[in-house]
């Protein structure tokens, strides 16, 4: 496998700046050496370019919705671009409106090759806002909505096919923060969210189990890992801790579990913010994470 590295250094879609930081941070804390020592031939295609975050208030119910749509469009088609080529593109981010490029990427990647797409969202947030729903107008608590059809035509289409993707491809986990409106809004469209309840209830081990359900040999798993997933007191480098989320323990073994299923063919690692973490510990866990999403375990096992 040949892995590529797409750094997108902005915070256009967030609510506060430092996730621009976000790609360097990552190489800092040793991605390329980590996929190198499984044998993966890496490619750091560097960082894309876009525009500069002007720092405004949101209009209609967006902020920076020209910027946003600048860096998607760059990000869209250098993903699509690796996809073709058969690489296994990485997506260093940058806060999280960014999946909205990178998923629609995948999703036409799947439409031409006949793929059938599943999408792990690693979160501990829904996502799925809309301009009458959010709260903040920041556009990162957006890009599940907009994948799924819902959002300003310029985002929506950016795939070329709208939706994007269907809301059935899109199983999250670690949900604990879910806005008024949003919340109805999830519940409406059907969206698949195994909630910190569930995985208090069922466990990790269940709550992977039914994620990774039913996928076959032709099935493109893309793996969306917002950091803030992960509990602040082992990831405080993120602008929108929650508490209450999972563990160093239940971490990896999601992450295993996701690597045991074999089908990792794209990845986004979003939202490391290098101005709110403390020595790059929130970035070298995430390297520590993805370790094991490409198959890291402590003993020789017999999966894949
Ligand atoms: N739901 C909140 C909002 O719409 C927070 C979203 C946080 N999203 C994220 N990708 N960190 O503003
Ligand atoms: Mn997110
Ligand atoms: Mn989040
Ligand atoms: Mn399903």
């Amino acid at each position: 496998t040949t892995i590529e590295l797409i750094g997108v250094p902005t915070d256009i879609g967030a609510g506060a700046r430092g996730a621009s930081m976000g790609p360097e941070a990552l190489r800092v804390a040793g991605l390329i050496e980590m996929l190198k020592n499984h044998g993966l031939i890496v490619i750091d295609s560097g960082n894309l370019a876009g525009p500069t975050n002007p720092w405004l208030p949101p209009v209609n119910g967006y902020r920076h919705l020209a910027e946003v749509t600048e860096w998607n469009e760059a990000l869209h088609e250098a993903s699509y671009a690796a996809l073709q080529k058969g690489h296994l593109p990485i997506i260093l981010g940058g806060d999280h409106c960014l999946g909205i490029g990178s998923i629609s990427a995948v999703a036409r990647h799947c439409r031409a090759t006949g793929k059938d797409l599943r999408v792990i969202w690693l979160d501990a947030h829904a996502d799925f806002n809309t301009s009458e729903l959010t709260p903040t107008g920041n556009i990162h608590g957006m890009p599940v909505a907009i994948l799924c059809g819902h959002g300003p035509e310029q985002l929506i289409q950016i795939g070329g096919v709208v939706p994007a993707i269907d809301s059935d491809v899109v199983h999250q986990i670690g949900i604990r923060s879910v806005d008024e409106g949003e919340k109805r809004f999830v519940h409406q469209q059907g969206l698949e969210v195994f909630d910190m309840r569930y995985i208090d209830e069922h466990g990790m081990r269940e709550t992977m189990a039914r994620a990774l359900d039913g996928m076959t040999d032709n099935t493109h798993l893309h793996v969306s890992f917002d950091v803030d997933f992960l509990d602040p007191a082992i990831a405080p480098g993120v602008a929108t801790t929650v508490p209450g989320g999972p563990t160093y323990r239940e971490a990896q073994l999601c992450m295993e579990m996701i690597a045991d299923t074999g089908r990792l063919a794209s990845l986004d690692i979003m939202e490391v913010n290098p101005a709110c973490d403390v020595k790059n510990q929130t970035a070298l866990l995430a390297v520590d994470l993805v370790d094991s999403l490409f198959g890291k375990s402590t003993l020789m096992r017999d999966a894949k």
